[in-house]
């Protein structure tokens, strides 16, 4: 743990003094008492400085071990037995759903289902959804839902957790819940499931988004766009396309893919995860292509690894500045334009949705 602490070392040595030289019985145990106070709380501060980089090393190891963690063992790319994968972590039909109890898609069928994963503990980004752009459920006479996709809750009090999760959806019915791990590196599977439930509960309605949580959407201009002419019924997916983007291979990284999991040096052309759209035939395909290929934890990519496999390809927006460009700071006619926005907190989906909604022209 490299540094020793040279205070404590000191106090020690006089702690020592003080047991050779006593010639003032008195005092010296009441120094000896304070001296010893003394390096006691010496120590702790020094642990709890240390505290942060000791579970910093421990985690950078654990990640280190887990960076693959929806993989473990590759088939060679020959091997015969690659269409057997659908037993691979990320194949969604290996997990079940806890909570599923909302009306969207069973007593309806909207134009446009919104996915928001989003983590058990985050009810924040949640209610701030539902102020916000998840209130907006009838746009341009086309119906439209929201709900959200979250896994097992895996840090803090996990029962109590659990217990405000359920409480939650018995208050909005808007909560889907899987029983795999929710982790940043379980992402993928989080997506693959997003795309089950859509293929099995949402067979007939038109679009879906996959949307994440600290999202601005502009639903009254993705509804225009999506009934624009010459948007594709079918075999559509759009959104902020990263083209043929290459593989990070620093180890560092949170995007980190090894060479064994993912060789070629690039990826497929995909649409960026914070906000991607298509039609709902996809959901079916998605699913069942993802039995053959392996799993990466990057879901966007994988997702164009799935079109790719599919050999579809993706469709430009017909304006892509209307996709997730930072403008970093809030102007309100600039907001009125766009479709997706990336934000920095809950707080600010509140703020720029309450501005954007005043009356009065925003340009
Ligand atoms: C990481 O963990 C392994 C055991 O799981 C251990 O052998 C190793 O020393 C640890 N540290 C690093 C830096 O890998
Ligand atoms: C292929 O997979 C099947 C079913 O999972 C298994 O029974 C069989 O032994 C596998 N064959 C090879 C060559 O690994
Ligand atoms: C976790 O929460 C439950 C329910 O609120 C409580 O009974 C339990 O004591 C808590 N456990 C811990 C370790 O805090
Ligand atoms: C991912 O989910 C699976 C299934 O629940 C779990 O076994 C695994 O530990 C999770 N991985 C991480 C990194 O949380």
């Amino acid at each position: 743990m490299g540094k020793r602490s040279p205070g404590a070392m000191e106090l020690a040595g006089a702690v020592m003094e003080i047991h050779t030289h006593q010639r003032r019985p008195i005092l010296r145990s009441t120094f000896k008492g304070l001296l010893l106070l003394s390096v006691l709380l010496i120590s702790i501060s020094y642990l709890f400085v240390y505290k942060d980089r000791l579970s910093d090393y421990l985690q950078s190891n654990t990640s280190l071990k887990q960076t693959n963690p929806i993989y473990r063992a590759p088939l060679p790319l020959e091997h015969p037995n690659r269409t057997f994968l659908q037993h691979h972590r990320a194949f969604p039909r290996n997990y079940h759903f806890i909570l599923d109890d909302t009306d969207v898609c069973r007593s309806n069928t909207p134009f446009l289902v919104l996915v928001v994963p989003v983590a058990p503990g985050n009810r924040k980004a949640r209610d701030a959804i539902r102020k916000t752009w998840g209130t907006e459920t009838l746009v341009q006479g086309e119906l439209i839902q929201t709900v959200f996709l979250l896994g097992l809750p895996s840090r803090g009090n996990i029962t109590e957790l659990q217990e405000h999760v359920s409480m939650e959806n018995l208050q909005y019915h808007d909560l889907i819940q899987s029983d795999f791990i929710d982790s940043y590196n379980n992402l993928t599977i989080k997506t693959m499931v997003i795309m089950d439930w859509l293929a099995t509960q949402c067979p007939k309605v038109s679009y879906a988004m996959k949307i994440d949580s600290d999202m601005f959407l502009n639903v009254e201009n993705l509804v225009r766009m999506l009934k624009s002419p010459g948007i594709p019924k079918e075999l559509y997916l759009t959104g902020m396309l990263a083209r043929n983007p290459p593989v990070i291979r620093d180890r560092s990284s949170k995007w980190y893919v090894p060479m064994e999991t993912y060789p070629d040096p690039h990826y497929p052309t995909y649409t960026l995860g914070m906000g991607y759209l298509f039609s709902i035939d996809l959901t079916s395909r998605f699913v069942e292509v993802s039995k053959s290929i392996e799993p990466i934890n990057i879901e966007d990519a994988y997702i164009g690894m799935c079109m790719k496999k599919l050999g579809l390809s993706l469709t430009q927006p017909p304006d892509p500045n209307q996709f997730g460009r930072l403008f970093h700071v809030y102007n309100r006619c600039t907001f009125s334009k766009i479709i997706t926005y990336i934000l920095g907190s809950s707080e600010q989906l509140v703020t720029f949705w309450t501005d954007l909604k005043k009356p009065g022209p925003p340009c």
